[in-house]
């Protein structure tokens, strides 16, 4: 292969950062080290950098490895894996969980474990990449719903119910890219309705939304068939998990490939998620933090700009339009010390390119006036 085909315009360059000396801030090493205002980064309390998180993960390397060396089924099970394991499933309140050693993975495993060639999986139009992945791996027809758009999702499972007998609805409880929430109680009551499988993609919620932050689906999880959730986002580790009931978590051990025939999730992850997964138990206002904090911003950048916004929680987009603009904005942000990314087609239909931008922790009020005022200069 001597040539990527792919149009000049979507072609994205890697760039790498360094953290810089306060906890919103990196730096670009591709532009002079440039020290920027981390707007985008999914390390939504900031864990990733906490010296608990850390040092945890260094006491359980000298203990029990720094990676596991081999697959669960070999030797590379440890007993941090159970714990954690064991952990959350009592706070989820599920029988099993297993660990992955990335949402990626967890999304293409859990889709495999709950539909196969004879099924039909029925997903929101803005389901992540993984999933559709998972979709493809597990050889199913797949039919898409208008973003939580209960009807279409009705209509295509009543469409569908009468020739399929396996169907999976896929949603995520917090889309990525639109910061909208799947409104799940409606939803469980289609799936009641209908007796067919729900999987929840909480990847952007756990430890943040719901209660006490155990996600969107807790309030729902006797119609719920599956959750996955990631320790790389909220967490600020690394690796993921799955949580179902035991039957389902004894099939996905003994069939699953991504499961099966991957290295375990090293250590030193599954230590800083375990320190991740206390804190986020001890600190219960975080998420509603979170989230006040998010409000703000949102209605500032709509009290002074004509831009709509959306997003319900710490994921907002600010619509800008055309593909060009949100590179112009983007780059302009980046001159004037703030980090947020446009994200444009194919991950958003044409005409809505955006920039989003994630609220944290660390970031506090003077950051947001800050960016009101760059924003207020951008032509
Ligand atoms: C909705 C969603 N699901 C799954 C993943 C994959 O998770 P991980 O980064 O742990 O592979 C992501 C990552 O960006 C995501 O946004």
């Amino acid at each position: 292969m001597n040539k990527i085909n792919i149009p000049k315009n979507r072609i994205r360059k890697l760039k790498t950062f360094a953290l810089g000396k306060k906890p919103y801030e990196l730096q670009n090493l591709n532009s002079y080290n440039k020290t920027l205002i981390d707007l985008c980064s999914n390390d939504y309390f900031g864990l990733s950098r906490d010296k608990d998180l850390i040092q945890a993960s260094y006491e359980i390397s000298l203990l029990q490895g720094l990676g596991s060396g081999s697959s669960r089924f070999i030797t590379g099970s440890r007993p941090i894996h159970k714990l954690l394991e064991s952990e959350l499933a009592e706070w989820l309140n599920q029988e099993k969980v297993l660990l992955f050693p990335s949402g990626f993975q967890a999304n293409i495993a859990a889709i495999q474990a709950l539909a196969n060639r004879n099924s039909i999986v029925i997903a929101d139009k803005f389901i992540h990449n993984s999933l559709l992945v998972g979709v493809k791996a597990a050889q199913s027809k797949l039919v898409r719903f208008a973003h939580n758009n209960l009807k279409d999702l009705e209509d295509k499972i009543r469409k569908f119910k009468t020739t399929h007998n396996s169907i999976l609805i896929v949603v995520e409880s917090l889309y990525s890219m639109e910061g909208s929430v799947a409104p799940l109680q409606e939803i469980t009551k289609i799936v009641q309705k209908y007796n067919v499988e729900l999987l929840v993609d909480e990847a952007h919620a756990i430890g943040i939304l719901g209660p006490e932050g155990k996600g969107l689906s807790f309030n729902f999880s006797d119609y719920i068939t599956l959750i996955t959730g990631t320790f790389g986002k909220a967490f600020g580790s690394g690796g993921a998990f799955i949580a179902c009931n035991s039957k389902i978590g004894e099939h996905l051990i003994q069939t699953s490939g991504a499961f099966r025939y991957t290295t375990a999730l090293s250590p030193a992850l599954s230590a800083g998620a375990l320190t991740a997964l206390q804190k986020i138990k001890n600190n219960k206002e975080w998420g509603a933090d979170l989230l006040n904090a998010a409000q703000k911003w949102k209605a500032e950048i709509l009290k002074n700009f004509s831009y709509s916004v959306r997003g319900e929680s710490h994921i907002l987009s600010i619509i800008v339009g055309q593909e060009e603009k949100a590179m112009h904005l983007q780059r302009y942000l980046e001159e004037h010390g703030f980090l947020a990314v446009a994200i444009r087609p194919p991950t958003v239909p044409v005409g809505e390119s955006r920039i989003r931008i994630t609220i944290r922790k660390n970031l506090d009020l003077n950051i947001m006036k800050k960016f009101i005022s760059v924003l207020k200069n951008f032509k």
